[in-house]
């Protein structure tokens, strides 16, 4: 089959000879259309009547939507810069362009990448070196020697609706982790309204995730500038506020998302994302009108984590929206096992024991084991957002705190100090 290709290199000195060679040469590829700009490229693209598009760095307007778009409508996408341009190549690499080859290539091998983008094939044929590998020291404590750059873990707070405790478990988890020396960034990702910047007495115009996904969109995002967009709480603890109002959505868009956290890999050893409750995706059936989904952002954060917790309340009524959502969850993300976390567990809403009780609960109706178990505490819960503080810091021997703190050390891998073993113990004794 011949690969027929729309090109967007207008303005590059070597874009007729390119076309013209690219025509000319028996690869397996042919130029139907020479577009002029990304906003005819993508007209083009919606024809139907091409399978990839050889484009520019250079192009004007590009962005991680234009390219979204293209693969949306099933043309692959061939980025070319200039010979040596690394900055550029990553930069198409951040707007999801994967197969990125210097302008001077041979033809023949620009014609491979063409049908090897067209097949599906990953990775691009000309790469160069991984940019993580040459990241400059920035200024945050150094990561373990184990864990390279680049590799930091990913856990996404999610739960059903009827607020669970996801924003709670979310600071608990990340400021803790930094309490046992775990660089930690928190991001709120919640797109029906952060409060992560209030509860943490943040002042809450801070471009934060939203500024962060606008830069990643054009290509513009490393850790230096996520450094810049975040909060420096303390030395190990950063925080990526959400957009504060519900209507700002449209800001957090799936695919830049997905490079934010990319690039907080880079940044921090552990990053928790504070995510919204609502999976459905039906804006997927106008996909083709390139409409923004507004829970494309959480299924993104999903997608990408390396752990979801799920957080439950410990009532009948929050069990039953747990045991649904995670019904959902295996639909709409089959290949995520959530961890189990029950919060706010009490006695009163659920006879008996209620942790046995609620463990064969939930393995009965959701064929899951209950990961960790939190205990309610109004009255530290109270006083950190009375004062706009963690928990650590307002109630530091509350079972709660003690509770979080073990879950974090267990999510971040690392040993929690046997000091803070025994006065747990004494804490659940006492508790
Ligand atoms: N273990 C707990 N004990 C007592 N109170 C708790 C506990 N966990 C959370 N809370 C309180 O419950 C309320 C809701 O918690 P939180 O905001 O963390 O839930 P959420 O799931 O993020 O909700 P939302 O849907 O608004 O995002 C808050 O007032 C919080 O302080
Ligand atoms: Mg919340």
């Amino acid at each position: 089959m011949v690969v027929q290709v729309f090109t967007a290199v207008t303005g590059a000195p070597w874009e007729s000879a390119l076309v013209g060679a690219l025509d000319r040469s028996d690869h397996g590829v042919t130029v139907v259309r020479r577009c002029v700009d990304v906003s005819e490229l993508l007209a083009a693209a919606a024809t139907g009547t091409g399978q990839a598009a050889l484009l520019s760095a250079e192009l004007r307007r590009l962005d991680g939507d234009a390219v979204a778009r293209l693969t949306a409508a099933g043309v692959a996408v061939v980025g070319l810069v200039e010979p040596g341009d690394d900055r550029a190549t990553e930069r198409l690499r951040q707007l999801g362009v994967l197969h990125v080859l210097p302008a001077d290539a041979e033809t023949e091998v620009i014609a491979q990448a063409l049908r090897e983008a067209v097949a599906g094939a990953s990775g691009a044929l000309h790469d160069v070196a991984d940019p993580r590998a040459a990241l400059p020291a920035l200024g945050v404590p150094p990561l373990a020697a184990d864990r390279p750059v680049g590799r930091g873990r990913l856990i996404a707070v999610w739960g059903p609706t009827g607020a669970p405790g996801r924003t709670t478990v979310a600071v608990g988890l990340a400021d803790e982790a930094a309490r046992l020396g775990v660089s930690s960034l928190l991001v709120d990702a919640d797109v029906y309204g952060g409060v992560v910047a209030q509860v943490l007495g943040l002042l809450d115009d801070s471009p934060g995730l939203a500024g962060a996904a606008r830069q990643a969109s054009t290509g513009a995002l490393d850790p230096e500038a996520l450094v810049r967009l975040a909060w420096t709480v303390r030395p190990q603890l950063r925080v990526l506020t959400g957009p504060a109002r519900a209507d700002r959505w449209p800001e957090l868009r799936p695919r830049a998302v997905t490079t934010v956290l990319e690039e907080a890999r880079r940044l921090a050893e552990l990053t928790v994302v504070d995510c919204a409750f609502n999976l459905e995706d039906d804006e997927e059936l106008s996909f083709d009108t390139a409409a923004p989904r507004r829970n494309g952002a959480t299924l993104a954060v999903l997608e990408a984590a390396d752990t979801v917790l799920c957080v439950s309340g410990a009532d009948p009524v929050a069990l039953q929206r747990s045991v649904r959502a995670l019904d959902d969850l295996r639909e709409v993300l089959p290949g995520v096992e959530p961890v189990l976390v029950v919060n706010q567990l009490r006695r009163g809403p659920v006879p008996g024991d209620p942790r046995r009780e609620i463990a064969a609960a939930m393995e009965r109706f959701s064929g899951r084991e209950v990961a960790f178990f939190l205990p309610s505490d109004r009255r530290a819960t109270d006083a950190a957002l009375a004062a706009g503080r963690t928990l650590a810091e307002v109630a530091p021997g509350c079972a709660l705190r003690a509770e979080l703190r073990t879950m974090a050390a267990s999510l971040a891998e690392v040993p929690e100090p046997a000091s803070d073993r025994r006065g747990l113990r004494k804490i659940r004794r006492a508790g």
